[in-house]
């Protein structure tokens, strides 16, 4: 069943029935304002951090589900409604959502009145813009009275949702005209305010949240809506809100728009004040004259569109698959920004804060990301770089606010520092800047110790070869990529977090296949670096431990059908025919198959074979088979979950891909599509019901073979498969690879693909790129040609001056 349908022109996605199984939320904002939103208007805003500056108020878990947002009551006569259907839930003669690029467009129509209400934060602004706009569709005139309503988070997130016994005697506010001010601790430590404001005079407004509501009230019955009449009332203390009220009277056939607008500011300290207790609006007031007709914030829409319009055009294919086109030239790229904006920190799943940026999460989310603003990645490689520790570790997580690494989280996930050669070389590849290797980065932010980012690259790789297990095989750490194969937790306490307990690596035997296959890969990344910076003795020694790596894997980390997963503390095998449980995993499966490892010996083969076999179903490939089903002291986390959910035995969309590249690797173009196929969201639009989350953007998780729902999908946009797939479809299937001295062309699809069409822009130029597979291959490149001229025996588009070329490729 559909809850909508896609609109490709507009890069849109429609929802037609509110009641959607899950709020289907969109991202406005993709610089330093954001704000996330339902297909109901539930959600919330912030500035730069979910966590340290959070501007409005959203109940998680909430009854019902999606409680708080921006909300508009309409009141027409007796009846009250909501353009948004929530949180009135009075049934509405029409319901449209539309989610597009950083905007929102919700519609509503009840008893002849159409409310449209735009939704989006324009570009380089710090606030969201509401664009509501009333029509009267009757023959007869109607008076509405309109009630506008936010509600303010005290700018902590996690303060303001546990100290109330300080928190219900700050608030404070600040009235001037059509202007709601929410000021709570500005006076003391804080420079920044937030406002709530309308472009018309209004006729009352509401600053208290008890005044507006009625203590016992609900979202959906507002005290002062039901009544008709604002109270005029200044929040001191408890907790204040927005509400402007207005008696909107409309003719026939009239409409009129009104212009809210969310905004944040923050003043130099010497200019705080307007007076004495007054603050200086100055700034607030630049920001709502800017948007304060519907001229201007359609212009500003336009340029939004604009700005969309050529981002997405860096990539764009035409492969004569509708849903594929869809996912490749809009969807997929759009989540790759988001990732790349929200790291893990803030969606419907993730409260914003628990965790801010994650070091391998946003080092990943940089291969969907790069080719649409260079700039952005390579002060984002910094930021990330600038939190390693000397030796080479890391903090798992950052805050977006300080940039400073997290202390509770902590560090010790031994897969981390690769993930920075990844990210590194990812942007190098797409721009050509070798200049980012002689930044001077700090460590742990500390300048005194900051050294060119080409050293974090060496003990980056270092900190794998000095923390080698008994096999020669990477030490796991707390855990690897799988969060939640925690190896030296042991933990028995319900009260500790495996991510942050201790970490008992002391005689650790705990040794990770996945880090090897990783280490490998991106080892050799490395050892091509100083190989181009002609660093020929230091790419010697890096190549030594490389191979020293394969070798290693080979010896013990072949189980005959597969490669194992990990040895435990103990030094017994997991992922091994030998276990009564989890015999195979699909971490080292794909890492050491996108390493090669044993190809000439078919293992590559063999390993990809087994994983299709045991861990391929119906909605994509699980994590390991089989499930566990008791707790293990001594794996931790994973066995905690019940079969088929999250990291046991759940499809972790995530690393789906790494098995794709894999395939691709050997060449197999029809199983490749197939896997990729099976959990792209736009092929899944039709099973909603069970999905459940939005199909226009990958979850991290669908329930596995072994589950109680197979096929339903948790934890929506925020996950590295976003960039993930974008990477394996645009750079492994469509086979389009930037490389640091052209664009590689090789393509691995379904024989039955006779041809497509591709544009890539890279390094100035523009590349019309049309594959042509007479012979239904799955691979291997017969002839390019360039502008009518063959490039001889390679599959290369070499470095070009800027302009356009017509690029030619035949599969054979
Ligand atoms: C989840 C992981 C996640 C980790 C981070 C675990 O409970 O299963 O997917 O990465 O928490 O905190
Ligand atoms: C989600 C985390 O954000 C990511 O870092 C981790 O690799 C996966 N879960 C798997 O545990």
């Amino acid at each position: 069943m559909k809850f909508g349908h896609f609109d490709d022109d507009n890069r849109e996605y429609v929802i037609t029935n509110p009641a959607t199984p899950w709020p289907w939320i969109n991202y406005l904002g993709n610089k330093d304002f954001f704000s996330l939103i339902s297909n109901t208007a539930g959600g919330y805003a912030f500035y730069k951090d979910a966590k340290f500056r959070r501007l409005t108020r959203y109940r998680y878990n909430n009854v019902p589900m999606d409680s708080g947002g921006r909300y508009f009551y309409i009141k027409d006569d007796k009846t009250i409604w909501s353009p948004g259907w929530k949180p009135c839930k009075t049934k509405l003669d029409q319901y449209e959502c539309r989610h597009g690029m950083n905007y929102t467009k919700i519609k509503g129509e009840k008893d002849g009145v159409s409310a449209e209400a735009l939704f989006f934060v324009p570009l380089n602004t710090h606030a969201e813009v509401q664009k509501l706009s009333l029509t009267n569709n009757t023959k007869s005139s109607k008076n509405l009275k309109l009630f506008s309503f936010t509600e303010w988070a005290l700018w902590n997130a996690v303060a303001d949702m546990e100290n109330f016994q300080r928190n219900f005697s700050t608030g404070e506010v600040e009235i001037d005209g059509s202007t709601l001010y929410h000021k709570t601790e500005y006076k003391e430590r804080r420079n920044h305010f937030a406002f709530y404001s309308v472009n018309t005079p209004i006729d009352g407004y509401d600053t208290d949240r008890e005044s507006f509501m009625g203590l016992y009230n609900g979202f959906h019955e507002p005290q002062v809506v039901l009544e008709g009449q604002a109270k005029m009332s200044t929040a001191h203390g408890w907790s204040p809100i927005a509400s402007h009220y207005i008696e909107v009277d409309l003719q026939p056939g009239e409409t009129k728009d009104f212009i809210f607008t969310l905004g944040y500011v923050e003043n130099d300290e010497d200019n705080k004040w307007e007076s004495k207790g007054v603050i200086n609006k100055d700034k607030a007031n630049e920001i709502i004259a800017k948007f304060n007709t519907s001229d201007k914030v359609d212009a500003a829409l336009a340029e939004l569109r604009t700005y969309w319009d050529d981002l997405l055009s860096n990539y764009t294919v035409n492969t004569g698959h509708e849903k594929l086109d869809r996912m490749v030239n809009i969807w997929n790229q759009y989540q790759c920004m988001i990732t790349f904006c929200f790291s893990r920190s803030a969606s419907f799943f993730e409260s914003g804060i628990g965790r801010g940026m994650g070091f391998r999460d946003s080092n990943q989310d940089l291969i969907g990301f790069v080719h649409q603003i260079p700039d952005r990645a390579r002060e984002r490689i910094i930021d990330i770089a600038s939190t390693q520790f000397p030796d080479g570790s890391c903090y798992h997580q950052y805050q977006p606010l300080t940039k400073k690494g997290n202390n509770d989280i902590g560090s010790g996930f031994n897969d981390d520092p690769m993930w920075l050669i990844l990210g590194t070389t990812a942007y190098i590849k797409e721009t050509g800047d070798w200049s980012i290797l002689d930044e001077q980065v700090p460590y742990d932010n500390d300048e005194s110790l900051a050294q060119p980012l080409f050293h974090h690259l060496t003990v980056s790789f270092d900190h794998v070869v000095n923390n080698l297990g008994p096999h020669g095989l990477p030490l796991i750490g707390r855990a690897d990529w799988n969060d939640c194969l925690n190896l030296n937790c042991f933990s028995r306490d319900p009260n500790e977090s495996f991510q942050t307990t201790e970490n008992k690596t002391e005689g650790s035997k705990a040794e990770s296949l996945m880090i090897a296959g990783l280490f490998v890969v991106y080892g050799r990344e490395y050892v091509e670096v100083c190989r181009k910076l002609g660093k020929n003795e230091e790419a010697e020694r890096a190549q030594q431990h490389v191979d020293n790596m394969v070798r290693s894997v080979k010896a013990h980390g072949w189980d005959g059908d597969w490669f194992l997963r990990a040895y435990d503390f103990f030094g017994n095998k997991i992922g091994s025919q030998e276990n009564d449980e989890g015999q195979i995993f699909i971490e080292s499966n794909g890492w050491c198959s996108m390493a090669g490892i044993g190809i000439e010996d078919g293992l590559v083969e063999k390993a990809l074979n087994s994983v299709k076999e045991k861990l391929d179903c119906e909605y994509g490939i699980v994590l390991n088979n089989p499930a566990y089903t008791k707790y293990y002291i001594e794996y931790g986390e994973i066995s905690t979950y019940p079969k088929g959910y999250k990291e046991n035995a759940g499809i972790f969309c995530h690393n789906n891909p790494w098995i794709i590249i894999g395939e691709t690797i050997l060449g197999r173009g029809d199983q490749a599509w197939e896997y990729f196929r099976k959990i792209c969201p736009a092929y899944l639009e039709d099973i909603s019901e069970l999905h459940k989350t939005e199909p226009y953007v990958y979850a991290q998780m669908i329930a596995g073979k072994d589950a109680f729902k197979p096929g339903e999908a948790k934890n929506s946009w925020l996950t590295g498969t976003a960039s993930w797939n974008f990477y394996t479809i645009s750079q492994y299937i469509l086979g389009i690879r930037p490389d640091y001295d052209g664009l590689i062309i090789d393509p691995c699809i379904p024989a039955d693909w006779r041809s497509f069409e591709a544009t890539r822009k890279f390094r100035g130029a523009t590349f019309k790129i049309r594959v042509t597979n007479p012979n239904g291959v799955n691979k291997g490149v017969k002839r390019l040609s360039i502008d009518g001229e063959e490039v001889e025996g390679g599959n290369m588009i070499p470095l070009l001056p800027k302009g356009h070329y017509t690029v030619e490729v035949e599969l054979g």
